[in-house]
């Protein structure tokens, strides 16, 4: 099996082929193919994955080019980790929404939104090519604004594609910590848009524990990070849990004023680690010093992880391991390469999975068009991904999935046809975004300065 990764120099690469190693007999890894761009950059993560994979005995080797073609040909599964502008681009996201005092982020806001115009045409482009290429490849989207890039790829894509995020994944570990069960007993239901989900009822061993979880609330708060900046009384009265990126909805003045606070953004804060990481590697790895290379940067990612959404909450949360795989641990589902392990053993050896995805609705939740992208549970197995029946949801729920979704649909149609109308009109609708000057000032900025990524605006 050919597992093919576009945006294969981006910085976590090295990471996530250490965690398929030990999945890749099981699943018949013979090769696994980094593509990108960024020919010096390619060569010190792909060198570096060359040599986890041989310290670790794998079953695959591991191969890297610049020309993407020869990287998809033939491939069984393409993950995509791309990010179009790099981490620089990022900052420029984030600031200039910030400016007119609205949330700087990567996928949620405006800073999502201008990330999806530069990455949209390049992905749908890589689709056509999957379609010649590897015609039977599942394409397993990483790179955010993840449910909105799924969106696209369904709407315009040409190849069958899954949108993946390690949240609900997250969510499930920390209640399995929290009620001192396995997770494979919990069945933790779910349902939104990537970023934007709710959790509304909790089975454990078929009894649902919800009730107790939301008496409990301070108690699980202080247990599990990702729920420790929500007020219990928002929770309770929401009567269900949330995902972390709710924060930024719910408390959308406070995170843009801890951020402002902070004077660094996520962006900043990455730069200032992922660039003297690459300056410090790029010579240990072209001399052959692989296995201080494998230190420097291990402790760098989890620098990374440690601080988490930690500035944007203040400092309330820290230390977010529910996202990383310790190796071996009980905790099977965890990480992008948790889940995406489980994709694969789902299609390609038929054990059939249930797993939060972003998939067409196709009538799992009630009143979204049948091709929107929704987060929900599906059953995966060699047929790919099939949405579990969700039914009504609650309005609370509604009245934020809606006013995002027909964003996320103007955002598509504006990224592939270069329409500023449909850019402005999606900018306006967001409900972080106060108000059409607002919302125009900040699409002029964004075309202005992502200029060199952005032809279809020109
Ligand atoms: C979580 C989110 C991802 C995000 C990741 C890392 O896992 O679900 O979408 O990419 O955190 O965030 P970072 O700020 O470190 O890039
Ligand atoms: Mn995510």
């Amino acid at each position: 099996m050919k597992l093919t990764i576009l945006g294969g120099a981006g910085m976590r690469t090295a990471l996530l082929v250490n965690g398929l190693v030990r999945h890749s007999e099981e699943l018949h890894f013979d090769e696994i193919a980094l593509f990108d761009a960024d020919e010096e950059r390619l060569k010190v993560m792909g060198r570096l994955s060359q040599y986890i994979a041989e310290l670790n005995q794998a079953s695959f080797r591991v191969t890297f080019t610049t020309d993407v073609r020869e990287a998809l040909q033939g491939a069984d599964f393409v993950f995509s980790a791309v990010r179009v502008g790099q981490e620089e681009s990022r900052v420029n996201d984030e600031r200039v929404a910030l400016k007119y005092g609205v949330l700087g982020q990567e996928t949620t806001g405006p800073g999502g939104f201008a990330m999806a115009l530069r990455t949209i045409p390049v992905m749908l482009e890589y689709t056509r090519i999957i379609n010649e290429v590897a015609p039977n490849a599942w394409l397993l989207n990483f790179s955010n604004p993840s449910g909105l890039l799924a969106q696209a790829m369904n709407t315009y894509g040409h190849c069958k594609v899954i949108g993946i995020c390690d949240a609900h994944a997250g969510i499930k570990n920390a209640l399995s910590k929290f009620l001192g069960v396995h997770f494979s007993r919990l069945q933790v239901d779910y349902y939104g848009l990537n970023h934007l989900g709710w959790v509304p009822r909790v089975y454990k061993d078929g009894v649902d524990q919800m009730p107790m979880l939301l008496d409990r609330f301070e108690e699980l708060a202080k247990d599990a990070h990702i729920f420790s900046f929500f007020d219990p009384e928002l929770i309770r009265n929401i009567g269900m849990l949330p995902n972390e990126y709710l924060y930024y909805f719910y408390y959308h003045d406070l995170a843009v004023r801890n951020i402002l606070e902070a004077k660094e953004t996520r962006g900043e804060q990455i730069v200032k680690l992922n660039r003297p990481l690459l300056e410090r590697i790029t010579p240990l790895v072209r001399e052959g010093k692989l296995a201080e290379a494998w230190k420097d940067y291990n402790e760098t990612l989890d620098k990374r992880s440690s601080t988490y959404m930690s500035k944007e909450t203040s400092g309330q949360l820290h230390n977010v391991h529910e996202h990383e795989a310790p190796a071996h641990s009980q905790f099977e589902e965890e990480g992008y390469e948790g889940l995406a392990i489980n994709v694969m053993k789902g299609i390609h050896l038929n054990k059939q999975q249930i797993l939060t995805l972003n998939v067409p609705n196709r009538g799992t939740i009630a009143g979204l068009h049948d091709d929107d992208v929704v987060e929900v549970p599906c059953v995966v197995n060699a047929n790919g991904p099939s949405p579990l029946t969700v039914g009504k949801i609650s309005d609370l729920a509604m009245s934020l999935i809606q006013p995002v979704k027909t964003y996320e649909r103007l955002t598509v149609e504006a990224a592939v046809k270069g329409d500023y109308q449909a850019a402005l009109n999606a900018l306006t609708v967001h409900p972080m975004v106060p108000s059409f000057t607002v919302a125009k000032s900040i699409l002029d900025e964004y075309i202005q300065v992502h200029k060199a990524y952005l032809p279809q605006f020109q």
